[in-house]
């Protein structure tokens, strides 16, 4: 038995093993590239140790790629035969692997949620509980599951600064932003490798609407974060935001051309930066060229295993919008096995499908075949489950975007009335949203209020207000 360096007790046959074991969480906790490399001195060190097992497994099936998912079960399976001789924490470990290839993301995270009240300084259980709450959508539940350690965690237990940058980040999405901003910006002072807290940081400017600022702190540590791995492009794709909401199109383009899709990439997190922006410019108009067949292709080659709807629906965009009408129907019939084929309540991701995932997908190929009519009956009930994607507030807003669009589309004025009201109220430093909302005003006849809509949108395509 040997220690991390938290002090937790760990079976291996060496202090080697154990120590490459937390430099694999290292590079993991930072989002690094190598965390899959660095595991493999595990396996070199120790090829039995228990948790290397277990960390393949997760390394596995966190990044939703059917080709990898073999490889978590394998690890599964040699993690269970180890079983015997490991700590009642490691085999909870082993349980929730388990639990995961089951599909039972629920039952996975109430385990590492367990193993955090015995264990609080177990680090991987704690970052990849807040990963997975985010990835269902289990707001309160990320938030609770920091809230509970944080009290246990100081600035002397090595990893402390990512600890808080993930508290900080489950505070932005519960949209606590004034205790969100201090706690990501300290978290980033302590390591400024820490991305993810940076990110945190990214949200709540976005949230606030604050553009300049938001670009400004991109830019401020864009040097440190470029050595980051693909979670970097999803930093680029936020500064990206920004531009658009200034309606500067042609920085967005350049961005998406240089920054995060300057090559196709079979990533999902990349996948989602694309095709969430193509959608953004495409519906306001702006022509964005041939760029959805590169991301098409990625999208179609994916395959018929479904890993996470959330991703699907990205998919869903840009085989709709490159016109690829069969694929985009093939997605959509495994959208619908998947969530057929699992009805027994052990599969979590079953019900999101059914829920969230097919709905929203429909109504984007209603979108792509300007069925507006059916958009909107689709999305005025489907927006109000889409939390359960998972995925941020700022990923998911593009299918409200979607509603407005097709509202406008549709010549329903009255509806784009409400809808680009609700929205200006919940973004109120949105220059396409007021230009949105003057546009509906107008065509409901209430001229002067179009015309104060219409100037606050000027206002604010001026970055410094
Ligand atoms: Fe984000």
């Amino acid at each position: 038995m040997y220690d991390d360096k938290r002090g937790l007790a760990f079976t291996a046959s060496s202090q080697a093993a154990v120590d490459a074991f937390d430099d694999s969480i290292d590079e993991f906790l930072a989002s690094g590239r190598d965390a899959a490399e660095l595991l493999k001195r595990v396996s070199e060190a120790d090829p039995d140790m228990i948790m290397g097992q277990v960390l393949r497994g997760y390394f596995n099936l966190l990044p939703s790629h059917a080709h990898l998912v073999p490889l978590s079960r394998e690890a599964l399976a040699k993690a269970q035969s180890l079983a015997a001789g490991a700590t009642p924490r490691e085999r909870m470990h082993v349980e929730a692997l388990a639990a995961w290839c089951e599909g039972d993301i629920r039952r996975m995270n109430a385990i590492w949620d367990s193993i955090l009240i015995d264990h609080p300084h177990d680090i991987l259980a704690l970052r990849i509980a807040h990963t997975m709450h985010f990835f269902l959508g289990d707001l309160a539940q990320m938030r609770d599951s920091m809230a509970r350690v944080m009290p246990r965690w100081d600035e002397s237990v090595p990893g402390y600064g990512y600890v808080l940058g993930c508290r900080a980040f489950s505070l932005e999405e519960n949209n606590d932003l004034a205790r969100a901003e201090p706690m990501g910006k300290r978290a980033v002072e302590i390591n400024e490798n820490d991305i993810w807290a940076g990110h945190c940081v990214a949200h709540v400017l976005e949230a606030q609407g604050r553009r300049q600022d938001g670009i400004d702190w991109i830019d401020g540590h864009e040097a440190a974060w470029q050595k980051r791995g693909i979670f970097a492009r999803h930093m680029w794709w936020h500064r990206a935001l920004h531009y658009l909401e200034l309606e500067r199109f042609d920085d967005v383009l350049a961005a998406y051309d240089r920054e995060f899709w300057p090559e196709p990439f079979a990533d999902n997190i990349d996948i989602c930066n694309a095709s969430g922006t193509l959608m953004r410019l495409d519906m306001l108009g702006i022509d964005v060229g041939d760029r959805w067949e590169s991301v098409a292709d990625v999208c179609a080659a994916k395959g018929d295993t479904r890993l996470r709807p959330f991703n699907d629906v990205h998919y869903m965009m840009a085989l709709t919008k490159a016109g690829r009408h069969d694929a985009a129907q093939a997605l959509l019939q495994t959208m619908r096995a998947f969530a057929d084929e699992h009805t027994d309540g052990t599969v979590t991701l079953a019900a999101i499908y059914r829920n969230a995932g097919i709905p929203v997908a429909e109504a984007i190929m209603a979108y792509g075949a300007k069925d507006d009519a059916r958009v909107i009956d689709i999305m005025m009930q489907a927006r109000y489950g889409m939390l359960q994607l998972g995925g941020s507030w700022a990923q998911r807003d593009v299918w409200d975007q979607m509603l407005i669009h097709a509202a406008i589309r549709d010549e329903r004025h009255d509806l784009a009335r409400v809808l680009t009201a609700e929205r200006t109220d919940m973004a109120p430093t949105s220059a396409p949203s007021w230009a949105m909302y003057g546009e509906a005003l107008e065509k409901c006849g209430a001229t002067a209020k179009a015309q104060t809509a219409r100037a606050r949108a000027s206002a604010l395509r001026s970055p410094r207000r």
